[in-house]
């Protein structure tokens, strides 16, 4: 059985595509994200599962695509956001050398970008995100073997301080 050089577990915003991309290269390897994947065996795109099918369904396909992917990729491996709320899927994190980009609410809210000039929706998106970091924070943690914090740093400063750390 392969396995990933590194899984980037952290929630939206933490930088995990642009970080597995980079720490990829670094390590002469290819990146794998399983929102691409889960997106490739659905035919859809990720937001149109949750509006067409509902989070659980899209929470299924995600389970069926990250244990697919840590048994078969050799690269580097991000999961998509919410991938650890799955307890199977905590279980076979523990065979795996798994990062935590951690990140604060003002970077995350930052880096997902919406809701500029929209007051409104920037106070949803804000809020809607703290209560996910504040929900998952622990959860990241308990499946970390290391946790890089990212804000107010570039990706290649954090690819740095992962590839010391594995
Ligand atoms: C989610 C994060 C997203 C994607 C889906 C749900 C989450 O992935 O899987 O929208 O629950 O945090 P990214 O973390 O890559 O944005």
């Amino acid at each position: 059985m392969t396995h990933p050089l590194a899984v980037l577990v952290g929630p939206m915003g933490s930088g995990k595509s642009t970080v597995g991309a980079l720490l990829a290269e670094a390590l002469g390897v290819t990146a794998r994200d399983t929102d691409a994947d889960v997106e490739r065996l659905a035919g859809r795109e990720v937001s149109d599962i949750f509006v067409e099918s509902g989070e659980e369904h899209f929470r299924a396909l995600e389970k069926q695509a990250v244990a697919e992917a840590l048994a078969t990729h050799d690269g580097v491996l991000s999961l998509g956001g919410g991938a650890v709320l799955d307890p199977d899927t905590r279980a076979l994190l523990a065979d795996h050398r798994v990062v935590f980009l951690r990140v604060g609410l003002s970077e995350a809210v930052k880096r997902v970008g919406l809701g500029t000039g929209r007051p409104l929706l920037l106070g949803n998106v804000r809020s809607r995100i703290k209560a996910l970091l504040d929900e998952r924070a622990p959860i990241y943690a308990s499946v970390a073997d290391v946790t890089v914090d990212t804000d107010q740093r570039t990706p290649e400063d954090i690819v740095d301080e992962i590839r010391k750390a594995l």
